[in-house]
């Protein structure tokens, strides 16, 4: 339903936008990014370019996009500047290769970033709703993320209409836009279902030059079963947690839960489901995925705020077809609330989240490979870690057949540190490092986390290494990253055949 605003082919809407525009999106992951216009955009990007004209746009969204707006636009080259996230591989390749300035930014940031004018003006937001009323309430569809700022600030909008969505959807949305500094008031969410906003999100109606009508699915893609080494570390997770509990160190009826997206995440969300005793939670996060409805539909989950509804397109019909069971468990919130660091911390979640690569004294590489090549971002685990109670990062002990691993001494890139990381756990075991001085973090991450077939590595660089209160050797620090540039594996004698059957490595 788009009353009475001119109704626009997605080819008239994208000829709206203007070269060098700083164009926002909406969405979080392929939840509720645009489609229509985002792939006219990039068909009219090619026939500019291939006219010789210079067509390339500013891209912001909530976190990544869809196919149809991040691979479209990267495969024309439309983009010279992106904000604040990607999964896209085009255009995590336009990064790699200097050809794509992307700029990787805590979620929880982006909105007051805009809002204050920091990254420029908007001049154009695309957002995908189910309904917009004549006096400009939005109702946004699958992902809140940015677009009740994005809506504020730009100078023009385009709204693509879905009617792929059911209208009920709204009743999971909870707006609020946080106003500028020194005028905020406390977040009031004392439970990670409480309820502070609006089902809507408002934009000023003349700014709105057009609405598109579409019905396209989000095109959200499932997550292949957990793999051994992925149960491995959710067994270690799953019982350490059971634990505390059991120590008292987190209270009977469980924290929030802060859960990363891919498979080890799930494998330890079920993994605690599946635990007998283990008490019912809620989650506050910022993506639910395919794993989480499921277990929200079976009780184990008692509810969850989020940003985003990254399911496949069969998740999605089973919402919509049973929303009566879901409308009150599920509370869909701008990123720069469902990632406050300051609910994060009244809450005291419980974050879980994986890592790239982690050294011997905690600090952890999420974003980069060989510290030069971007993978996605740091996303909002940076937002969700800092502030967490408990802070929890994993990761399989090698990558790359065993050519690489995980555990180094030192990280080749640091997006979360050894003041902030305290637990980490691989399929051979967990560390816990609350408490512990540099020393004895680092002996506890090599005996319990790191690949035995690298342990002794580990140990003889710290025992050579000059004393200090880190003891590093800042000539060979990242030897194992350079054997691996230069040769194609971190220990140059290892033998690969050890890594060949995953059911002989591992606790
Ligand atoms: N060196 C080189 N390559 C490595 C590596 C390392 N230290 N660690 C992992 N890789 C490679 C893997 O080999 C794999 O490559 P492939 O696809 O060619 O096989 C790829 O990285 C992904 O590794 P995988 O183990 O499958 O991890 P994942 O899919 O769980 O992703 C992160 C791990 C860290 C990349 C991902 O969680 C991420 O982007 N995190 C940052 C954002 C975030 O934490 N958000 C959380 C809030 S929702």
């Amino acid at each position: 339903m788009g009353h009475d605003f001119p109704k626009l082919t997605a080819e008239e809407a994208a000829e709206l936008i203007p070269n060098g525009a700083m164009v926002g999106v909406s969405g979080f992951t392929p939840a509720g990014s645009p489609k229509a216009v985002p792939s006219a955009l990039a068909k009219r990007a090619r026939a500019l370019h291939d006219a010789g004209e210079e067509f390339q746009i500013r891209l912001l969204s909530g976190a990544s996009t869809g196919e149809a707006c991040d691979d479209a636009l990267a495969e024309a080259h439309a983009v010279s500047w992106r904000a604040p996230y990607l999964t896209s591989a085009p255009m995590r390749k336009l990064a790699n290769t200097g050809r794509l300035d992307f700029i990787d930014m805590h979620l929880s940031h982006v909105a007051q970033m805009v809002a204050g004018g920091i990254l420029g003006p908007m001049d154009v937001a695309i957002v995908e709703a189910t309904e917009i009323t004549r006096e400009g309430r939005v109702y946004l569809t699958t992902a809140i993320g940015n677009s009740p700022t994005f809506l504020q600030k730009a100078d023009r909008v385009i709204i693509e209409l879905n009617s792929y969505h059911a209208p009920r959807i709204r009743e999971l949305a909870d707006v609020v836009v946080l106003p500028a500094p020194p005028n905020r008031a406390p977040i009031l969410i004392n439970d990670p279902l409480d309820r502070i906003g609006k089902q809507y999100a408002e934009v000023a109606p003349r700014k709105v030059v057009g609405v598109v009508h579409t019905h396209e699915p989000d095109g959200g893609r499932g997550f292949a079963p957990p793999d051994l080494v992925s149960r491995r570390i959710a067994k270690h997770v799953s019982r350490f947690l059971i634990d505390e509990i059991a120590s008292g160190r987190i209270p009977p009826e469980f924290l929030p839960l802060q859960s990363g997206v891919g498979n080890v995440c799930n494998a330890v969300l079920a993994g605690l489901a599946d635990s007998p005793g283990f008490p019912k939670f809620k989650v506050y996060t910022e993506v639910l995925q395919d794993a989480m409805l499921d277990l929200i539909a079976d009780g184990s989950i008692l509810g969850a705020s989020t940003c985003s509804l990254t399911l496949t397109n069969e998740k999605l019909r089973f919402l919509y077809d049973h929303f009566d069971d879901f409308a009150d468990r599920i509370v869909l919130r701008p990123q720069e609330i469902s990632n406050s660091p300051e609910v994060a911390r009244r809450l005291g979640i419980v974050a879980i989240n994986t890592a790239i690569e982690v050294d011997v004294y905690g600090h952890v590489n999420s974003t980069h490979f060989y510290g030069t090549q971007i993978m996605n971002g740091l996303g909002g685990s940076g937002d969700f870690e800092r502030n967490a109670y408990l802070s929890i990062f994993m990761c399989p002990s090698v990558a790359k057949g065993g050519r690489v691993s995980t555990i180094v001494p030192m990280c080749s890139h640091v997006d979360h540190s050894e003041h902030s990381v305290q637990v980490v756990a691989t399929e051979h075991g967990l560390a816990d490092l609350r408490g512990l001085a540099p020393h004895a973090r680092a002996r506890r991450i090599i005996d319990r986390c790191a690949h035995p077939a690298y342990r002794d590595y580990l140990r003889r660089y710290l025992e050579s290494a000059p004393l200090g209160h880190l003891r590093h050797d800042l000539r060979r620090c990242f030897e194992l990253h350079n054997n691996f540039l230069e040769g194609g594996v971190m220990l140059p004698d290892l033998d690969l055949k050890q890594f060949e059957e995953p059911e002989a490595a591992g606790a």
